[in-house]
């Protein structure tokens, strides 16, 4: 298998000796899926870490080890990270059999020395300057799509008006995608969560390879395409940096660059929007602080990636035989790090449970990850939040939420309500 960007799960170990199983907590179940931070709390107080029969997993729900697990990048590879949770059907294996469907394992997923070599060259294309160039993007865009919203009237739903239009668009234009093509493009990204992270039906996971072999058939020809016809994006800078030096960054890697940052990009940045919105307009004398003063919204967004994360959990595979928890764990163990319960930790911050924009300690979220892996998204996701979010309060102060339930799209880790009904005066 090799660097293979998908892997199938393997055979799942058994519970590690002496490790607490729990037999019915999954993060796919649904009392979970609606509101998991009471129970992160709880399982964090029965058992810091456990076994989970349903996942296979063990289970890591503290801070502390948590942050030591991420940093500990040799005994806790990442190679498992874009692994269906599942095993594949034999529809979709055949799909991806395609001889030509063959994106490598390049960033999250891809363990060091090859990984930091890679990276290198993606953060340049990373930099603040390329960043700060989107930002009239940004605010044009928000600007219209509001436009669009303020002439349909109140209300709206504003998971398909704006959270999940804008951010594909963004990271679309900074990769350096034609705009003509942003709609073909959100359709192939829609359902990479479930195919990874979810458990989709076998006709859905059938359905899902297919859009990846022709978002990767994409990718491949939109390389082959920007290496005539070079811009000021990060494609091009990536193409420039192969081509200087081949050894550096292969060909194929360029192209699988390409293909695993659209969906990295994209699908985290809309729950974030809109659980910022959950969280502000929930706790109205917030939200009204923000519209008065936008200089505290980049630390409101600090503290929804703490108090409600659109990442929730991610994940690691032992690569020797280790302790986690206290606990001997096997070499090929996988482990499941709850951001979740860590979160809401009171020995980290007062009063976790409230939420503060004011918080001064609000940035000691992992919602990012830590070590070699560290989002390298991050601040371009943030940058992004917050001008969205200036734009929603200048605009519509009178938000609020419509009555209504919330769902939440079944998967492990990406977190943010599939709709979002809000209106205004
Ligand atoms: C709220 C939005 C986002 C969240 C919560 C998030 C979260 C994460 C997390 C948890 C990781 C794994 C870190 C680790 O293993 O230590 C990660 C990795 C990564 N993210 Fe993000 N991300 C977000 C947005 C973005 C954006 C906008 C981009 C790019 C445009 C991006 C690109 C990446 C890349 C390339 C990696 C792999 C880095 C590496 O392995 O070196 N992310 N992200």
């Amino acid at each position: 298998m090799g660097n293979t960007y998908h892997q199938d799960r393997g055979e799942v170990p058994p519970p590690p000796a002496g490790c607490p199983v729990h037999r019915d907590w999954s993060p796919l179940n649904a009392d979970y899926l609606e509101e998991p931070y009471a129970i992160a709390g709880q399982l964090q107080a029965d058992h810091p870490t456990f076994y989970s029969e349903k996942l296979g997993y063990v289970v890591v729900t503290e801070m502390e080890e948590l942050d030591r697990i991420f940093t500990d990048h040799e005994t806790f590879a990442s190679t498992n990270v874009q692994d269906p949770m599942y095993k594949l059907c034999p529809e979709a294996q055949e799909v991806l059999s395609a001889p030509d469907f063959n994106p490598v394992a390049v960033m999250s997923n891809r363990p060091e020395p090859d990984h930091g070599r890679i990276r290198v060259h993606t953060r340049q294309g990373f930099s603040n300057k390329r960043i700060k160039t989107l930002e009239p993007y940004i605010r044009r865009r928000s600007d219209e799509l509001i436009d669009t919203m303020v002439q349909a009237r109140p209300p709206t739903e504003f998971v398909q008006a704006f959270a999940f239009p804008l951010p594909g668009e963004t990271v679309f234009r900074f990769i350096g995608f034609p705009e003509g093509d942003d709609e073909l493009l959100k359709g192939w990204c829609g359902d990479r969560k479930a195919f990874s992270w979810g458990l989709p039906t076998e006709e859905q996971q059938a359905e899902i390879a297919e859009q990846m072999l022709a978002y990767w058939r994409y990718c491949r020809e939109f390389t082959a395409d920007k290496r005539k016809n070079r811009g000021d994006d990060l494609a091009s800078e990536l193409i420039t940096a192969h081509e200087q030096n081949p050894g550096a960054m292969t060909y194929q890697e360029v192209e699988s660059v390409i293909y695993g940052l659209s969906f990295a990009g994209h699908e985290a940045v809309t729950a974030l929007i809109c659980n910022s919105l959950l969280c502000l307009l929930n706790h109205r004398e917030q939200w009204d602080e923000v519209c008065a003063d936008p200089l505290l919204i980049p630390n409101a967004v600090e503290e929804v990636l703490r108090y409600n994360s659109s990442q929730i959990a991610w994940r690691r595979v032992t690569t020797e035989d280790t302790q986690v928890g206290g606990f001997d764990v096997p070499a090929g163990t996988g482990i499941f790090l709850n951001f979740a319960s860590a979160h809401r930790q009171d020995d980290i911050w007062d009063n976790p449970d409230e939420f503060d924009i004011h918080r001064p300690n609000a940035n000691r979220h992992i919602s990012f990850g830590k070590g070699v892996h560290f989002c390298l998204g991050a601040k371009f996701a943030k940058f992004e939040t917050a001008l969205m979010l200036e734009a929603v309060s200048r605009r519509l102060p009178s938000l609020r939420l419509v009555d209504q339930e919330f769902d939440y799209f079944p998967n492990i880790t990406f977190r943010g309500p599939s709709r979002l009904h809000l209106t205004w005066d």
